[in-house]
């Protein structure tokens, strides 16, 4: 059952009726100022920091679901009937609803009583505010009078602080109001230089900023006092809930249309000066006004959205395919590289399941996210490597994630995840392979934010790998540490007390317990480092990571094997965990994937062997499970993991940012009827046929899908910020279409599904478009390459001369 459809020229997906399984939801801005908004206009906006700079207020875990957001009332003032266009918060039915999320807006439109509303949210490029631009239509035959109103909830900025501490924050609100602006300015009086503001184009009949002048008491968003009557009270907040609330009065001619505009904005002014006058407490408007005036005009709007859907044009015009699965282009060419963008910019920090006050940006999330952005936006990739790295720490280890304002490494989330800081050498590489910009590895970073530490990133990256090496266990595999990047696979945790975090406490003294995990993502990332040194000519390290690379597949193939697949990891007693031996958590998906990315079986059959396995004992058929058979019991030597139901997160579900690493395995293995089977699987636009099922989005991947032992299998959570969209984008273009940047030019090694014929591509690389064509006439996967009319020897396109900026290529399988 479906509750929309995608509409792929306009790169949309539209909703067709509001109650959606769960919110589906979008996001808005793209680099300082973003917003989430779901297909009923619920949602939050901040500015860079979804903790630190909340400019509106949300409140998580509510009922129903998805309350508080973007709301805008009509009310008939003939009849006094009133009504939400976007159902809620009033939810009283409305007609010919629909939701368009697009790339960085969302337009939602309804119609009721002869008033049609549609509204359109955005943020307009480089501008650190939002639009809601609402457009009226009277379709009544009779003249019609409206009042339409527009209302926000402001948050006290720090939104951990604004859901906690009501002792202080009910006497903190303040406000200003003049014209059609209400600014909020809570706490500008004192250390703070930012404010928030919403304003009207329109000249308006009243305003609230006092929420319980608007709602009254004992009265919610639903049922507002002032929209019920028809009057806002211009009320001005001290204390308590400041709210920004306008009314619009107007009077319709049959067919005639109206727009108005509502700005939702931050601003900042100089410390010194703040105030106007000076030493008053009066906000300083000459910087933001311009502004407000200037996006009070429809015109302005027109041109800021063209701007924003131009932008998307470019990014999403930078790779381009043409398959025979529908579902597969609409994922790659539209949501995939969408998702990618906006993973990038918020890692796991603000979704609705990311409360935004928690996480910051994850060190190997923000490093893994980078894969599939890298192409889109170098220069913010480049900018992203460099502030990673800075956080790292001297002995090559990683801060778990930095908050985005202050640039900072922390570990309030956990720390010791001895995987984090190889992802670091996979992205710098990626970032060299896509860019050619070898300069970025002799840029002096710092260690731990610490002035003076200063060394090229290249040695960022032999730290990274000598923690690796500096850190092997009595199997002569990794140390795990806290955990790799399974966080919940805690072997050193034994927690035995309530509620304490399995992603801080630590019991052991992590000399013992290993991942066969780490081992492989090592051997995957020495491989890159090989290669880079190879390409600068660094011969000596290309040495010394061969020769290290080659000892740890030994290790892997040895007591890392386990005889029909590869070990997980070895605990604190030193027993295998994901082995034939165990209980129950007997094979792991993990280790699968990455002992073969990272070169382990491929000659001597094992990592055959352990896919037939992942394919005999994980995978169902909406994807493949982290392990099986589930944990049933608590085990305080594994920890977190086993505190998950059956079927649910990290015990046994399908944790869909580890089944790309299969499908890759399985390119690796030649078999790309499983790699594009298992991608299919797991694919949103596929399963948006069975969307009362799955529930997430259809357009987005999710974190997880429950698995088979779960009493909801197939149900989807989580959606959004999640490696997952990275990770689907390099198994299908790199893997399965076998598009790949390479230090020394694009290669093209696809390894297809036998029932394809081919597919074409647009790809832009280096700042030169290639068309690509792939036509198979055998089963096999060894292809060859003509370009511009000559055969070439190799699968690497050669970089083509000055000048050149169109290359076309045809690939015969
Ligand atoms: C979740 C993990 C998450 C970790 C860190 C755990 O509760 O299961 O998926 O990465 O918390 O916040
Ligand atoms: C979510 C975290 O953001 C990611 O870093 C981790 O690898 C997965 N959970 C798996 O535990």
């Amino acid at each position: 059952m479906r509750f929309g459809h995608f509409d792929d020229s306009a790169r949309e997906y539209v909703i067709e009726r509001p109650d959606t399984p769960l919110p589906w939801f979008n996001y808005l801005g793209t680099d300082g100022y973003f917003g989430l908004i779901s297909n009923t206009a619920g949602g939050y906006s901040f500015y860079k920091d979804a903790r630190l700079r909340r400019i509106s207020r949300y409140r998580y875990n509510n009922v129903p679901f998805d309350f508080g957001g973007r709301y805008i009332y009509v009310r008939d003032n003939d009849s006094g009937e009133f009504w939400s266009p976007s159902w809620q918060p009033v939810r009283i039915p409305v007609d010919d609803y629909s939701c368009r999320h697009g790339m960085g807006y969302t337009i939602i439109g309804s119609a009721r009583s002869g008033i049609r509303t549609d509204t359109r949210y955005f943020v307009p490029p480089g501008e650190n505010l939002e639009i809601w631009d609402l457009t009226v239509v009277n379709q009544r035959q009779t003249t019609a009078g409206l009042s339409l109103f527009g209302a926000i909830e402001f948050a006290l900025w720090d939104a951990q602080d604004d859901m906690t501490n009501f002792q202080r924050n009910f006497n903190t609100g303040e406000v200003e109001v003049e014209g059609s602006v209400i600014y909020h300015k809570t706490e500008y009086r004192e250390r703070r230089d930012h404010f928030a503001f919403f304003a009207c184009s329109e000249a308006t009949a009243g305003f609230d900023t006092q929420r319980e002048a608007f709602l009254g008491p004992y009265r919610g968003w639903d049922d507002p006092a002032a929209v019920g009557s028809g009057a806002t009270t211009d009320s001005i907040a001290h204390g308590w809930s400041p709210i920004g609330a306008h009314q619009v009065k107007l009077s319709l001619q049959p067919g005639e249309t109206k727009r108005v505009v509502f700005l939702l904005g931050y601003a900042e002014n100089p410390t010194e000066e703040k105030f106007d006058p000076a030493g008053s407490t009066v906000i300083n408007k000459r910087r933001v006004t311009p502004v407000i005036d200037e996006y009070s005009s429809v015109d302005r709007v027109d041109a800021a959205f063209s701007a924003l859907a131009q932008e998307w044009d470019r990014l999403l015009g930078l790779f381009q395919v043409k398959t025979p699965d529908v579902a597969a282009n609409r994922m790659i060419n539209i949501w995939n590289a969408y998702q990618n963008m906006v993973t990038f910019n918020l890692s796991r920090s603000a979704s609705f399941y990311e409360s935004g006050v928690g996480r910051g940006l994850g060190f190997r999330d923000s490093n893994q996210d980078l894969l599939g952005f890298v192409h889109m936006a170098p220069a913010r990739a480049r900018q992203r490597v460099l502030d990673l790295a800075a956080t790292q720490l001297a002995d090559g280890g990683a801060f778990h994630q930095y908050q985005p304002l202050t640039k900072r490494g922390n570990d309030t989330v956990g720390s010791n995840f001895n995987d984090d800081p190889l992802w670091l050498v996979l992205a710098v590489v990626a970032y060299v392979r896509e860019t050619g910009d070898e300069s970025i590895l002799d840029e002096p970073v710092v260690y731990e934010n610490a002035p003076g530490t200063e060394q090229p990133l290249l040695d960022h990256l032999v730290r990274s790998l000598e923690f690796t090496l500096g850190r092997l266990g009595p199997n002569g595999l990794p140390l795990i540490g806290r955990a790799d990047w399974n966080d919940c696979l805690n072997l050193n945790c034994f927690s035995d007390e309530p509620g304490e975090s399995f992603q801080t406490t630590t019991s052991k003294d992590g000399k013992t317990a290993e991942s066969v995990m780490i081992a492989g993502l090592f051997c995957a990332a020495a491989a890159d480092m090989v290669d880079l040194a190879r390409h600068i000519g660094r011969l000596d390290l290309a040495g010394v990571y061969a020769a290290a690379r080659t000892a740890m597949l030994e290790t892997i193939e040895g007591p890392g094997w386990d005889g029909e697949w590869f070990v997980r990891a070895y605990d604190d007693f030193g027993h295998k965990v994901g082995s034939a031996e165990c209980d129950e958590g007997k094979i792991f998906i993990e280790s699968q994937g990455w002992s073969i990315l990272g070169g382990a079986g491929l000659s001597n059959g094992m990592a055959q062997k352990a896919l037939d396995s992942v394919a005999r004992h994980l995978a169902t058929d909406h994807g493949i499970v982290v392990n099986q058979p589930a944990f049933t019991s608590y085990h305080l030597e594994l920890g977190e993991i086993t505190t998950y139901p059956p079927g649910y997160k990290e015990n046994a579900s399908i944790f869909c940012h580890s089944n790309p690493w299969i499908m890759v395995a399985e390119t690796k293995v030649g078999n790309g009827d499983r790699a594009f089977d298992y991608y299919r699987r797991i694919c949103p636009a596929v399963r948006e046929e069975i969307s009362e099922v799955h529930r997430a989005e259809p357009y987005v991947y999710a974190q997880t899908i429950a698995g088979r032992d779960a009493p909801t299998h197939g149900e989807a959570k989580n959606s959004w910020l999640t490696g997952t969209a990275a990770w689907n984008y390099v198994a299908i273009t790199q893997a399965i279409l076998g598009i790949r940047p390479g230090f020394d030019g694009l290669e093209i090694q696809p390894v297809l599904p036998t029932s394809w014929a081919g597919y074409t591509a647009t790809r832009v690389f280096r700042g030169v478009t290639y068309e690509i064509s792939v036509s198979r006439s055998t089963p096999g996967t060894s292809n060859s390459l003509t370009v511009a009319g000559r055969a070439v020897e190799s699968t690497t396109i050669p970089m083509p001369g000055p000048g050149v900026e169109r290359v076309t290529v045809a690939v015969a399988l």
